[in-house]
């Protein structure tokens, strides 16, 4: 089994991750796990520049060169895939979002059999995010689970 973990907060201590964590350790308990575990914060991903060469290039491939590289071939090679984010302002946060438009080039590779988790911490709410990821997931032919945690932490 291979999993792909991405964290889309800044805070690397934060509940997000501490939630991820945990997460994990339950996931390799009973089963090995292959895992690609990247904070997005540190990579260097630009945002997506709405070319369309990923929509209309034979090989729909993106065209920019950069941190996404790892992770494309990570989610190609996964059969679970995390993406762990706070709610900032009512969405994921601007690097889980920028990640998220650039998988674009890998929505025209027809992968099934994937499961998608989406781990939330939020103080208020978090249904436009969830809502986000209901909405995405048949695209990508994901079976979609959500985990969503509110915390008081003080920030
Ligand atoms: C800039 C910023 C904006 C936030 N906006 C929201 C929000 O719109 N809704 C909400 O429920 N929580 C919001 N929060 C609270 C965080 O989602 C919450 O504290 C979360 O647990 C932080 O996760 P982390 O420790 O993994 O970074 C915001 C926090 C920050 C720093």
């Amino acid at each position: 089994m291979r999993a792909l973990i991405l964290r889309g907060s800044p805070r690397k201590n934060g509940n997000s991750a501490t939630l991820t964590n945990y997460f994990l350790k339950g996931l390799t308990k009973s089963k090995s796990h292959h895992i690609d575990d990247y904070f997005i914060n540190d990579l260097n991903i630009s945002p997506c520049q709405g070319c369309l060469y990923c929509a209309t290039s034979e090989n729909h491939k993106c065209k920019i060169k950069d941190g996404m590289k790892d992770i494309y071939s990570a989610y190609r090679d996964a059969n679970l895939i995390v993406y762990a984010t706070p709610m900032y302002w009512g969405y994921m946060t601007a690097q889980l979002k920028i990640v998220m438009d650039r998988m674009e080039a890998l929505a025209w590779e027809y992968f099934y059999d994937k499961t998608l988790v989406i781990i939330i911490t939020y103080r208020h709410h978090f249904e436009s995010t969830v809502g986000f990821f209901e909405r995405i997931a048949p695209y990508f032919r994901l079976k979609l689970n959500i985990l969503i945690c509110c915390t008081y932490d003080e920030q």
